[in-house]
């Protein structure tokens, strides 16, 4: 079993009243490819927000290869090569494709290292052809592939997927998982996906966890997360195709 990439340890995060992460703690390890899942409002994005540094969270540890980075910046916590893709595609509207990814590639390069890196990831996720056209011109499946770009280009070792597979057709949804499984096989990227779209979680994940209402409810293999009864009773649902 490969080491800890990733150690969140009992996290806290509330809003006011509301306790939207309740002593959550989980483990992600080097190369693997991890996957959170749970229902709506579970508490995934406020996760990888208080992970990645936007928000801090209220009682808790992340630990990052061993190191505390709780409460870091995000731009510190980018530079240790921790980057998310977003829920809702970012505003890059009136961007082209070329300078949307070149944003994520400034993050860790400068001068002609930036545009080797873009490049670099443009072919990766097959946006080669898309290069000079606009964001707000372009449809949601190629559209996601420049989120993915984006977070490429700062050259992460961990990449956190924010329900990236949302909305795409199952051709779609299978070009970019392949996408993804060369990432973690060829360029040895850790990848956690939140996802509700159940063929790709049972598809790529070796491990999941099952949030619901802020708490950890499961664990395991997909096998494991399909066939737990409180996985089915607070998410899958009865008879849910996995
Ligand atoms: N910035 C915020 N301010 C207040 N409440 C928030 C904020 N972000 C999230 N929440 C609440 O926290 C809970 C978890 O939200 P979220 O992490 O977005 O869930 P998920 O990504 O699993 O759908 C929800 O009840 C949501 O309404
Ligand atoms: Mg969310």
């Amino acid at each position: 079993m490969s080491a800890p990439i990733l150690q969140v340890s009992q996290l806290t995060k509330r809003f006011g009243s509301l306790v939207a992460l309740n002593n959550v703690s989980l483990e992600i390890r080097e190369g693997e490819i991890f996957s959170i899942i749970g229902p709506n409002g579970a508490g995934k994005t406020t996760l990888f927000f208080n992970i990645v540094g936007l928000q801090k969270p209220d009682a808790g540890r992340v630990l990052f290869r061993g190191a505390d980075i709780t409460g870091k910046p995000p731009h510190k916590i980018c530079d240790l090569g921790i980057t998310c893709t977003f829920q809702v595609p970012r505003a890059f509207a009136n961007m082209t494709v070329e300078e949307a990814v070149r944003v994520g590639a400034y993050q860790r390069y400068r001068g002609r290292e930036v545009q080797r890196k873009v490049d670099e990831v443009l072919q990766i996720c097959e946006l080669e052809e898309y290069r000079h056209q606009r964001c707000c011109d372009m449809g949601l499946a190629p559209l996601r592939r420049v989120e993915l770009a984006r977070a490429l280009a700062t050259e992460p070792v961990l990449l956190l997927l924010d329900e990236a597979g949302a909305g795409l057709n199952p051709s779609e949804l299978a070009g970019f998982m392949e996408i993804l499984r060369r990432l973690n096989e060829e360029k040895r990227i850790t990848l956690c996906i939140v996802e509700h779209v159940m063929q790709m979680v049972m598809g790529l994940a070796q491990r999941i966890v099952v949030l619901d209402y802020g708490e950890v409810i499961a664990e395991g293999t997909p096998q494991e997360i399909s066939t737990n009864p409180r996985v089915i009773e607070a998410y899958l649902g009865k008879g849910a195709v996995c």
